[in-house]
């Protein structure tokens, strides 16, 4: 009994340590990403926010490097969906995975 209850608390400590894990590894907005996405800084905060907060719920995080700017096109409706996402919200975040791979 007592080892099941260390096991629980240690299960939501995981999940509570999930997003200021995020915080840091997911890239941080630069003027560089603002300009080569055409969206706005803001934009681009409330995808990145988007993105800590829901796209790690289901699975690990996938980093914007780990899909091509042509797959994200696709996966990226499928997950918003997924994920009840606004259209704002999809579309913020879609412009910031898409903003932040550092390939091309
Ligand atoms: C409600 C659960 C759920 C949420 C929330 C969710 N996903 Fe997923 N995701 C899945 C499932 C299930 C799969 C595997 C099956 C599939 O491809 O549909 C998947 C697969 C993926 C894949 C692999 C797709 C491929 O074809 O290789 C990527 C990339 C991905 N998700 C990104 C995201 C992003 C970005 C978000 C945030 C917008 C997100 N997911 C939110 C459930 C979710």
């Amino acid at each position: 009994m007592k080892q099941k209850r260390w096991l629980l608390s240690c299960s939501l400590l995981m999940i509570g340590a999930c997003v200021p894990k995020w915080e840091k590894i997911a890239p941080s907005i630069t003027p560089a990403m603002v300009k080569k996405s055409g969206s706005s800084d803001a934009t681009l905060q409330v995808g990145r926010a988007t993105y800590i907060a829901h796209c790690g719920r289901c699975h690990e995080h996938q980093l914007p490097d780990s899909v091509s700017e042509a797959d994200w096109h696709v996966v990226v409706p499928g997950m918003a969906w997924n994920a009840s996402l606004s259209q704002t919200q999809e579309h913020a975040v879609r412009a910031y995975i898409i903003a932040s791979q550092s390939r091309k």
